[in-house]
């Protein structure tokens, strides 16, 4: 038999992009070779994400592209995986979309299977949503990666329930992965030679495991993380700001090998917007909470996610978003206006009441602000010096690299004699809203 090869295509967050790594591991134990090359592919995976309408339309587009090259390739099965697939199900067989395979984010195990009934010309679908999978014992294939920074999943789902948000619909409970194949995976990245770890969960600060008695709470995880490999940077992504104790700062301030970056969404700044979307906290308390990684943590960076133009949301509350983000001035923020997603609470309770007019404006208004707040933050650092791991060569010459410090900031500079994966001391010489510039001091 000939040589089968499995091509993904990954949209949306890291989690999925993850999880590409986890269901390329599983098929490649199944005779699949993964190849980056689509024109060579038998089986052709989208990883999808349905956090906004935008992200779905796009697959929507690439869909109808790729269903093109059965013309070619008769053989060719497509298959749409992850959030789409577990929100549309088999929406996805209409002629419109044309998939073979519909597999959701608990289902990547069932996918060896899933491609054998697809391949007898039947549709194969499973979106069963599991209270236990975190495919604990699979080594993730590392795709195109540059082998020097891994992400490792700690956990999966979510039980918050934002009221608009589609994660807690498409990838079901909260579950945290055993603690002892965590530690196994970093010690396994640690070995091959990796120099940094991102701990990966939708709230990874409400970890919580128990083994032998003991309960494992976040930062107890990071803590034995930090110390498990201690020659390697340690960073964590997204945390929720219920969740962020003083413990966790506390670890992240007495351990140099934890990164100095805090990603915070405060999705809005004004209480009353908070509790239309259920995020369990008042501005105060968000706040106060920056204030303690400013207090216990100063050399952090914060980033955080924004989302305008909620259900209901008045230019009052909207300028209290603008106000929180003067009061904390973060470093980055990823900023979106809000779309309203079939099933949510917020579709069958709040209306989405504010025109795309409005919606527009606030996030522009958004999109300047932060781009004044980062460029001030990122001209503070000109002058400084920081730790910098060597990722590879900047986007524009070969004689400059990039890489990125604690803070988890680009800087970009001349290649001097480091190679990458080195640490390397870097002077920053020049900042702009987006990147920093600097030479190697040592
Ligand atoms: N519309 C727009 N943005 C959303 N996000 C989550 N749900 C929606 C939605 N319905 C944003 C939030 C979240 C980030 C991952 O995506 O800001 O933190
Ligand atoms: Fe998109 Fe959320 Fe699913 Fe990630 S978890 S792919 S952001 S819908």
């Amino acid at each position: 038999m000939s040589q089968k090869y499995l091509y993904i295509e990954t949209y949306g967050c890291q989690m999925n992009f993850n999880d590409s790594e986890v269901v390329a591991a599983v098929l490649e134990q199944h005779g699949y070779a993964y190849t980056e090359e689509i024109k060579q592919a038998s089986l052709i995976l989208l990883n999808t994400c349905s956090i906004r309408e935008h992200a779905e339309n796009r697959v929507f587009q690439r869909l109808n592209v790729i269903k093109k090259m059965r013309k070619q390739n008769p053989e060719l099965l497509i298959g749409v995986i992850g959030c789409m697939a577990e929100r549309l199900r088999d929406q996805l067989f209409d002629n419109d979309v044309l998939a073979d395979i519909v597999a959701g984010p608990d289902s990547y195990r069932n996918l060896p299977e899933l491609v054998r009934i697809a391949s007898q010309s039947k549709h194969a679908i499973d979106v069963h949503l599991s209270e236990s999978e975190t495919y604990n014992d699979i080594t993730p294939y590392r795709v195109g990666n540059n082998r020097i920074s891994a992400f490792v999943s700690i956990m999966r789902g979510c039980n918050n329930f934002c009221t608009y948000c589609i994660v807690p619909y498409t990838r079901g409970r909260e579950r945290s992965r055993e603690i002892e194949s965590i530690i196994n995976e970093v010690r396994d990245l640690d070995a091959h030679g990796y120099k940094e770890i991102t701990l990966l969960g939708q709230n990874v600060n409400s970890y919580a495991y128990t083994a032998d008695g003991i309960l494992y709470d976040f930062p107890k995880l990071l803590e034995l993380v930090a110390t498990t490999v201690p020659h390697m940077r340690i960073r964590f992504t997204t945390s929720h700001p219920k969740d962020m104790s003083d413990d966790v700062l506390h670890v992240i301030a007495q351990n140099n090998n934890i990164g100095k970056w805090i990603h915070l969404p405060v999705q809005s700044g004004s209480t009353t917007v908070l509790q239309r979307m259920n995020r369990k906290y008042t501005r105060e308390w968000y706040l106060n909470r920056v204030e303690a990684i400013k207090r216990i943590v100063p050399e952090a960076s914060i980033t955080t996610d924004i989302l305008c133009g909620f259900s209901g949301e008045t230019d009052e509350e909207h300028s209290e978003t603008l106000d929180v983000m003067r009061q904390v001035e973060y470093d980055m923020a990823y900023m979106f206006k809000y779309s309203e997603r079939p099933g949510t609470t917020a579709s069958k309770t709040l209306p989405d009441n504010i025109s795309e007019e409005v919606k527009i404006a606030r996030l522009n208004e958004i999109i300047a602000l932060q781009n004044s707040l980062s460029k001030k933050r990122n001209h503070a650092d000109v002058g400084k010096i920081f730790e910098v791991l060597v990722e590879g060569r900047s986007k524009k010459t070969d004689d400059e690299y990039k890489g990125r410090n604690s803070q988890n900031k680009t800087i970009v500079f001349p290649r001097a004699n480091t190679k990458v994966g080195d640490f390397v001391k870097v002077r920053v010489v020049s900042a702009s809203s987006a990147t920093l510039k600097g030479e190697v001091v040592e």
